[in-house]
């Protein structure tokens, strides 16, 4: 029988504490009707693998969280007609099942796509989630069109251009023909550059006196309060300023009506948690792969380590300490 990682309250620590992660033997899941089973090759780590933890009351039974995944089908639901043994899948999954942080996981078909067999793992783990999120809020939420240079001479800000986000975003973006600005710590101008920013700027300076002119689009990649007050006086009439995380305040949207600006909120777990835009995921995460697969986008995977209990606490402390620069990968070891 696999072993399996997951999260346990019953070890006497605090949800709240990454050393909560304990190692478990779980049965292979069985497929529901539209779920196939994946045995995974690789994952890879969120800050949201931790926001949706922390906020965890105590379980009673082993929590397995993490998300993003990739490897081959080992069982097809019922009701699946797209797949069959032995295909391999990259997906993000869903809050309301079992995670990633484990061997065999049984994920909602219509939630994956099919990937080729050449790619490295740790790579196409890297992709979903902050692709998921990163298209979501350009395409759907900002209104960009999504396709090779259609948004031609018009320009995006991006706040924290070198998180993992935000170094699929900026390459998006640059694929849709915008014009990237990103903020960044100096010493990562040089990966902003290789992730296609045509001008960085140092979030620790005057970083908005150095953009010249208002811009068509603000993709707050961090908490929204600290940086609204600038995005709303460097936002074009119309334009659209998108965030992805939770803000802990009430905001202050006024300055925006004047432009007729809007303000975008984007999660990419709506669609999953609701059950709303069934196919759009897919498409989407089949969009990524062939981007990918034309070498459009890179993986921006920073970190590999071996999936072990020991490389998941570590690679959790680093995404909590909140300075990673693009991603971390585990890979399952044969
Ligand atoms: N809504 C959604 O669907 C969704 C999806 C994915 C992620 N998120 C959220 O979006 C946020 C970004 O995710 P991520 O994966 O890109 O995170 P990440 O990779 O952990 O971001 C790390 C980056 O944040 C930068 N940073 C730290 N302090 C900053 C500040 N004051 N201003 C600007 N940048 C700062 C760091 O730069 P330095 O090291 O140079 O300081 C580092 O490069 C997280 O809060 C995450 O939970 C939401």
């Amino acid at each position: 029988m696999p072993k399996n990682l997951a999260i346990a309250a019953f070890n006497g620590r605090k949800i709240t504490d990454p050393d909560v992660f304990t190692e478990v033997d779980l049965p292979i899941p069985t497929p529901a009707a539209d779920e196939v089973v994946v045995k995974l090759e690789a994952i890879s780590l969120n800050p949201i693998d931790t926001k949706l933890r922390a906020n965890l009351k105590p379980q009673a039974h082993p929590k397995i969280f993490g998300y993003d995944g990739v490897g081959h089908i080992t069982a097809v639901g019922s009701a699946v007609q797209e797949y069959t043994v032995g295909q391999r899948v990259f997906y993000a999954g869903t809050t309301k099942k079992a995670g990633s942080y484990q061997h065999y996981q049984a994920v909602p078909a219509h939630l994956t796509a099919a990937v080729p067999e050449r790619p490295k793992a740790t790579d196409l783990a890297a992709l979903p989630l902050v692709g998921l999120t990163a298209w979501e809020l350009l395409f759907e939420k900002m209104g960009f069109i999504p396709a090779i240079n259609a948004n031609a001479g018009k320009t995006l800000l991006v706040i924290n251009g070198a998180g993992g986000v935000g170094s699929m975003l900026t390459q998006l973006a640059h694929w849709a023909g915008l014009n990237v600005i990103a903020t960044a710590s100096r010493k990562n101008f040089d990966w902003l550059t290789q992730h296609h920013v045509d001008q960085p700027l140092d979030y620790h300076e005057d970083w908005a006196s150095q953009i010249p002119r208002l811009v068509d689009g603000i993709a707050i990649l961090y908490a929204p309060e600290p940086y609204l007050a600038q995005a709303v006086q460097l936002i074009a009439p119309l334009g659209h300023i998108g965030t992805i995380v939770t803000p802990t305040k009430p905001l202050d949207l006024a300055g925006l009506k004047p432009k007729a600006a809007s303000f975008d909120q984007e999660y990419m777990f709506t669609k999953s948690d609701f059950g709303v835009a069934y196919d759009s995921t897919k498409h989407i995460l089949n969009q990524l792969a062939t981007l990918y697969d034309a070498g459009v986008i890179q993986a921006s995977v920073t970190h590999t380590d071996p999936f072990d209990l020991k490389h998941l606490i570590t690679a959790t402390k680093a995404i909590e300490a909140g300075h990673s620069v693009g991603k971390t990968s585990l890979f399952m070891k044969a």
